[in-house]
C-alpha cells in the first residue's frame, strides 16, 4: 500500500498543528477558540503539550498522536528525562489510542537513536504526515460508498481532528470533490461542542454544505427520510470491530440500524486496537462534570447538582456497516477483516 504524497504546508489540508523546525516550536490551532477566534499557540515545552492535550486545545485521536510526538521532541530538546515525558503524555487522555500508539513509535525512535532529537523531530514529522495521507487514502476509500444526499456526523473528525484533511470529514471531502451531491448534517455534539464549533467551521471554510442540528434531533430527521447515511470518526476500534468514539455514537448507530441506514466509521489503522478484545475492554476517559453543567463557563444546571461526564461510548460492531481505513474498507466479520487491513492473523 503505497500512501498519497503531501506537503504539510499545504493550507488545504487545514492541519491544526504546525511544526516550525528553525525554532524548535510546536503551533497549535487552540480548538476552544473556534469558532470565534483563529488563535494558534506556540509550544516550546512538552508540559505546554502535555496541558494543551488534556484541556483540549487539541483534540481528535490522531492529532492528540500527532500533538504527543512533538511533545516528545520538545521533551528531548528541553533534555528532559524521556520516560518522565512518555509518561506524562500517556496520562492525558485515556480513550484515544492513536497517543499510546505514537508514543510507542516516538519510544523505539529514542532507543534506537540514544534520544536524539533530530532523529525525534523526523519520526514526528513522519507521523504527522503519514496521518494527512491515511486521510486521503481513507477519502478515495470511502467516497464511493456514499450515497448521494445527507450525511449525517458527530463530533468532529475533520482536518481538526488529524495531521489534515480528516477521517470521516475526509471521505466527504473526497465525496464532494468527485461530484457527489451531498448535504451535511452536523449534530452539535454536547457538552463540548465539536460538531458545532469545529464542524460546521472547517466545512463552511471548505465551501461544503452542512447544517447543523441538536443531537436530540437526528432521530426525528431521520425518521422523515431526511438523512441517507451516518459517517463518524473513532478515537479506538477493538478487536471485534467494537468502536468507541464521542459520546453519542452508539445513540446514533441504534436509530441508524432502526431506520435502516448505513452507519459507516473511517479511521486510520493507528486508531486499530487489536490488543484489545472488546469494546467493553476500552477505557472510556471520564471528564469533569463542570464541562456538562455550564456552558461556555455559564451554568446551565442548578448549583451543586452531580452531573455525569462519559466523554466517549461503544458502538457495538453489529450495528457497523463498514470501517474505512487508508488500506481499504473492511466489513464484518471484523475478527477476520481488520487483522487483514493490517497485515497481521
Ligand atoms: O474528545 P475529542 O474531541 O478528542 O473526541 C473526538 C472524537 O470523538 C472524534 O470523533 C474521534 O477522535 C475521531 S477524530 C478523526
Amino acid at each position: 500500500m503505497t500512501l498519497p504524497e503531501v506537503d504539510l504546508a499545504d493550507p488545504a489540508l487545514l492541519s491544526p498543528l504546525r511544526w516550525e523546525a528553525e525554532t524548535g516550536r510546536l503551533w497549535l490551532l487552540d480548538q476552544r477558540c473556534l469558532p470565534a477566534q483563529e488563535r494558534w499557540l506556540p509550544l516550546a515545552r512538552y508540559t505546554e503539550v502535555v496541558r494543551a492535550i488534556s484541556d483540549m486545545a487539541v483534540r481528535g485521536a490522531p492529532a492528540i498522536g500527532i500533538a504527543a510526538a512533538y511533545g516528545v521532541v520538545l521533551g528531548a530538546r528541553e533534555g528532559a528525562p524521556l520516560p518522565e515525558v512518555m509518561a506524562a503524555l500517556s496520562r492525558t487522555r485515556p480513550t484515544a489510542v492513536n497517543l499510546f500508539w505514537a508514543l510507542r513509535r516516538m519510544e523505539a525512535v529514542a532507543r534506537a537513536h540514544g534520544g536524539d532529537a533530530a532523529a525525534l523531530e523526523r519520526e514526528a514529522l513522519a507521523i504527522h504526515r503519514e496521518d494527512a495521507a491515511a486521510c486521503l487514502a481513507m477519502g478515495r476509500h470511502g467516497a464511493p460508498l456514499l450515497p448521494p444526499g445527507t450525511v449525517l456526523t458527530h463530533c468532529n473528525a475533520g482536518a481538526l481532528a488529524t495531521g489534515g484533511y480528516g477521517t470521516a470529514l475526509g471521505v466527504i471531502r473526497a465525496a464532494v470533490a468527485a461530484g457527489l451531491p451531498l448535504r451535511v448534517l452536523a449534530t452539535e455534539t454536547r457538552p463540548f461542542l465539536q460538531g458545532a464549533r469545529l464542524t460546521c467551521w472547517e466545512l463552511q471554510k471548505s465551501g461544503i454544505d452542512v447544517t447543523l442540528i441538536t443531537d436530540g434531533m437526528a432521530g426525528h430527521l431521520m425518521a422523515r427520510g431526511e438523512v441517507q447515511a451516518v459517517l463518524v470518526g473513532a478515537d479506538r476500534i477493538a478487536r471485534s470491530g467494537d468502536v468507541a468514539n464521542k459520546i453519542g455514537t452508539y445513540s446514533l448507530a441504534v436509530l441508524a440500524r432502526e431506520h435502516g441506514l448505513p452507519f459507516y466509521v473511517a479511521a486510520p489503522r493507528s486508531t486499530l486496537d487489536l490488543a484489545t478484545a472488546r469494546g467493553a475492554d476500552i477505557p472510556i476517559e471520564e471528564r469533569a462534570s463542570e464541562e456538562v453543567t455550564h456552558l461556555g463557563g455559564v451554568p446551565v444546571a442548578p448549583p451543586g447538582v452531580p452531573a455525569r461526564h462519559p466523554a466517549f461510548d461503544v458502538t457495538p460492531a453489529r450495528l457497523v456497516a463498514a470501517i474505512i481505513t487508508e488500506a481499504g474498507v473492511a466489513r464484518p466479520p471484523y475478527e477476520e477483516s481488520l487483522p487483514r487491513l493490517l497485515g497481521v492473523n
